[in-house]
């Protein structure tokens, strides 16, 4: 018999379904009060421990959970990623992210071809390019040495590599690497984006990476053209040869626009946009900042992950179970959103870059056969670093929706602060709450004990906590540039196994392509009307309307 085109047609998906009411019957109290439970819902790799027994979530669920895995080929779907194959159907190409932190020895194929040596050139590349940048042998066009760097790119060219900076910023080896060196981002085609990247700034001191897979994205483009004439009004156009690099995988393009193609670093349409912060997307402008080694450190920290990832037993993988959780609670126990909530400064930008990966690769209505899902897939992803998001939504995660929660939590601090005289350092405060919030949620707080806390009657409803609301627990040892790379690469693979069980394709992007066609029809109309004083025209009467007060 042909296998069934929707996971949601198997028997594992039927058996959780009819599996639901079961667990909805246990308070979280309770199966938190069973030991063996919790002692069988922990996993530990490299130092790190996942903590999961705040799921809602009993260990037949978990085995459940395996046998959907098994029923969506979970694991040679897996395979096939690493192997190279086109998983990424609808745009014909293979989605191999991971040879990205692959060793140098490493054979991993896309089309019949070891793609690694290729991966090693441009990193050997980089090493060698941010050297002589960070030691003043590549100087810009009079002569200054360049410690400012601008990168200008957006989404997948954006938000990982600026994770992965802001958590590398407090670093203490990384920041004693970066001192006297900037790293600004320009994302937004608004102009006060721009406006506040080049202020402060000396065209003389700054070089400009133009980080952009396609080289069409109309916002980078801009935002390129910006920068380039920042530069030349201030040193001559022939000063962008020294000032203006790029990172992309259309070379011709980067050429057309003006950059030295000996100044541009490659990468290869096997690497998704969103998936792209270990290709030189990230490597470049990271290792600028911080120097090459600190990077490589970043990348060996994904590469264990990826290993990891490949090789452990379910029960024990890490993004496996991390991945398959989301797809109970999203699928089956009706949660669509989830908090990513690091209780480290340093991630703030954590919650941002994963919104992408995860919204951007799930966010789909159809199978990969192009068959409409009959549940819905994706999740919704938000965050902040505690203790910052406990004094704003964590209102509605205590009393109002159930909103899955992803603790992470740091055993020791970037740049511990131990306050004289008092017995709680400040890492301590921060994860006091670490701790504590996990269990608030799980167990709540019943109008039985705020009575005999004597609460006034009328205050019981409003100060009663129902609990039973799902978290996990994720402590790593330190924030190192190793540790953000596993975080990193944690996440990735977590997106995968939904996606996969799911059955869709994570891996291409189609939705985001109607939005900008209808942008390119009004930039149309804005210059037809504004240059040649055309009427609006060729759209409804309500952005006709906007459109027309927007001219006056
Ligand atoms: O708009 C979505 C998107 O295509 C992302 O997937 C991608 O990361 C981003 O735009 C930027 O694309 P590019 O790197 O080609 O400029």
């Amino acid at each position: 018999m042909a296998s069934p085109a929707l996971i949601s047609e198997t028997q594992p998906w039927k058996d959780l379904k009819g599996h639901v009411e079961e667990v909805k019957r246990t308070h979280l109290r309770e199966l938190m009060s069973d030991t063996e439970r919790c002692r069988s819902m922990t996993v530990e790799f490299d130092d790190m421990l996942l903590d999961y027994s705040r799921q809602r979530a009993t260990p037949d669920t978990i085995d459940k959970l395996f046998a959907l895995a098994e029923a969506a080929s979970l694991k040679q779907k897996i395979d096939r990623m690493y192997n190279g194959e086109h998983i990424n159907s609808t745009e014909n190409r293979s989605v191999l992210h991971v040879a990205l932190r692959a060793p140098r020895d490493a054979v991993i194929c896309s089309d019949g071809k070891n793609v690694v040596p290729d991966v090693w050139n441009v990193l050997d590349k980089i090493k060698e390019f941010s050297e002589r940048v960070r030691s003043g042998s590549w100087v810009g066009a009079t002569g200054k040495v360049l410690k400012d760097v601008i990168s200008v790119g957006i989404g997948g060219s954006f938000l990982g590599p600026l994770f992965v900076h802001t958590a590398l910023q407090t670093e203490p080896e990384a920041s004693e690497h970066a001192r006297g060196r900037q790293l600004r981002f320009l994302a937004n085609v608004d102009p006060i984006d721009a406006a506040r990247n080049i202020s402060g700034l000396d065209p003389e001191t700054t070089l400009v990476v133009v980080v952009s897979k396609t080289f069409t994205t109309a916002e980078t483009m801009l935002n390129a053209r910006t920068l380039r004439e920042w530069i030349s009004a201030a040193l001559g156009p022939s000063a962008v040869a020294k000032h203006m690099v790029a990172v992309s995988t259309n070379l011709p393009l980067v050429e057309k626009f003006g950059i030295d193609p000996n100044n541009a670093f490659a990468f290869w349409d096997w690497v998704g946009g969103r998936y792209s912060v270990c290709s030189a997307v990230g490597v470049l402008p990271l290792s600028l900042q911080y120097g090459f080694p600190i990077v490589e450190k970043f990348l060996k920290g994904a590469q264990s992950i990826d290993q990891h990832f490949y090789s452990a037993p379910f029960d024990k993988n890490i993004p496996v179970l991390l991945g398959l959780l989301s797809v109970w609670n999203v699928s089956f126990l009706g949660y669509p959103a989830r908090a990513i909530l690091p209780y480290s400064q340093a991630l703030e930008k954590f919650a941002p870059h994963i919104q992408q990966v995860s919204m951007e690769s799930n966010g789909k209505g159809v199978s990969i056969e192009g068959v409409p899902l009959p549940f819905e897939a994706g999740e919704i992803d938000f965050g902040e670093p505690g203790t910052n998001g406990q004094h704003s939504f964590y209102q509605l995660i205590h009393q109002g929706r159930v909103i899955p929660c992803d603790f992470i939590g740091v055993m020791k601090s970037q740049q511990p602060v131990y306050l004289k005289g008092e017995v709680v350092n400040n890492h301590d405060e921060l994860m006091s709450n670490f701790f504590a919030q996990p269990d608030a949620l799980a167990y709540g707080k019943t109008p039985e004990q705020l009575q005999r806390e004597n609460v006034p009657p009328h205050l019981i409803p409003h100060k009663t906590f129902t609990g039973d609301r799902p978290s996990l627990s994720l402590l790593l040892p330190s924030l190192t540039a190793y540790s953000i790379g596993q975080l990193l690469a944690i996440y990735e693979h977590r997106v995968a196994v939904q996606g996969f069980v799911w059955g869709i394709n994570s891996f291409d992007q189609w939705g985001v392509e109607l939005g900008k066609s209808l942008a390119t029809q009004v930039r149309k109309q804005l210059n037809a009307s504004r240059v040649k004083g055309e009427p609006v025209e060729g759209f409804n009467y309500s952005t006709t309307t906007m459109l027309t007060r927007y001219l006056e």
